[in-house]
């Protein structure tokens, strides 16, 4: 019997000290806007994802049959592309497979980046993916050079996330490391993981990607604002990821 007991309090405490911290930004959202999250009739995210399936249809099926072949593929971006040069994100590849898809789309690609069409169907894919855990890394069969360069990128993800900056002059690990759950302005602060993106916030009223919110950041502290699709805030993405590997993905969410 005694001996039970040792068992069932080493249990305990390992299951304490392995118990997984993180927790996504809905956690911290407030029961209103939790209440809206959770109402299909009126959340807001709806008529995107409508949107997004109706041009997966449309521009995307003939190559790849049902969104949900793609679904676990959601969960794994950014990836470095094949020529190393580059990480491509979800919207990143959305943007390419569209102009693979003939003269569809004439508009470059940092203002395509945030269009209603490709945001309609990050929505639409993320949605399918709700419940996919995020599944980020280098790719086991990838050439020597190639997870040098993937490696390569996590580090500046991760030096960039540790490095203070703007005049507020402090770093994203600052506030999302070191002040999870303080007030800042209406917010409270989250532990930034990315497993709610895209985004619906009310501040914009509008649908957003995890890039616009990185930028928000940015103008947060008051300092300078990396272009829409920058090598920094794909490398800050990648970071993200990483750090919340194995994460369930919560599908479009709504924000403050
Ligand atoms: C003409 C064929 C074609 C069309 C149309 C097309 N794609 Fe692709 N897609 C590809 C190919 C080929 C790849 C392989 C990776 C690459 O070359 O970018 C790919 C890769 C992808 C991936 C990564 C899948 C994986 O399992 O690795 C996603 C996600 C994706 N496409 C989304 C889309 C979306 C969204 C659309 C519609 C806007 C679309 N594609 C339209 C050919 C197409
Ligand atoms: C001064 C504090 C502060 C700094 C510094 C800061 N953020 Fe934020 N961040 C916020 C606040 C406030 C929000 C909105 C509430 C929330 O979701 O945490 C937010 C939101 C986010 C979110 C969205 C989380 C969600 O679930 O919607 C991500 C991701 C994020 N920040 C990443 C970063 C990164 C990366 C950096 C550094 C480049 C950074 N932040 C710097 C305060 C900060």
């Amino acid at each position: 019997m005694k001996t039970l007991w040792v068992w069932l309090a080493l249990y305990l405490l390992c299951s304490f000290t392995w118990a997984d911290t993180r927790t996504s930004g809905h956690v911290y959202l407030s029961p209103q806007l939790q209440a809206l999250q959770d109402d299909p009739q009126r959340n807001p995210v709806a008529l995107w994802q409508e949107r997004g399936q109706g041009l997966w249809q449309a521009q995307c099926a003939s190559c790849h049959g049902a969104m949900d072949s793609v679904k676990r593929s959601v969960a794994s971006f950014p990836r470095l592309s094949a020529d190393g040069k580059s990480l491509v994100n979800l919207e990143d590849q959305i943007v390419r497979c569209q102009q693979r898809g003939a003269a569809a789309s004439q508009a470059s690609e940092s203002s395509a980046l945030e269009s209603d069409s490709v945001l309609s169907l990050s929505a639409a894919m993320h949605q399918a993916a709700k419940g996919e855990r995020i599944q980020v890394a280098s790719s086991s069969s990838a050439s020597l050079e190639h997870t040098t360069q993937w490696q390569a990128r996590l580090s500046s993800g991760e030096r960039l996330y540790q490095t203070r900056m703007g005049r507020i002059n402090l770093a994203c690990m600052h506030c999302h490391d070191g002040k999870v759950g303080a007030q800042m302005r209406a917010d409270t602060i989250s532990q930034a993981h990315p497993t709610g993106f895209p985004i619906y916030r009310m501040a914009w009223q509008t649908l957003g990607s995890l890039d616009r919110r990185l930028r928000a950041c940015y103008s947060g502290v008051q300092a300078p604002i990396p272009p829409a699709g920058s090598a920094d805030l794909r490398d800050l993405e990648l970071f993200l990821k990483v750090r919340a590997n194995g994460m369930v993905m919560d599908g479009p969410s709504i924000r403050r």
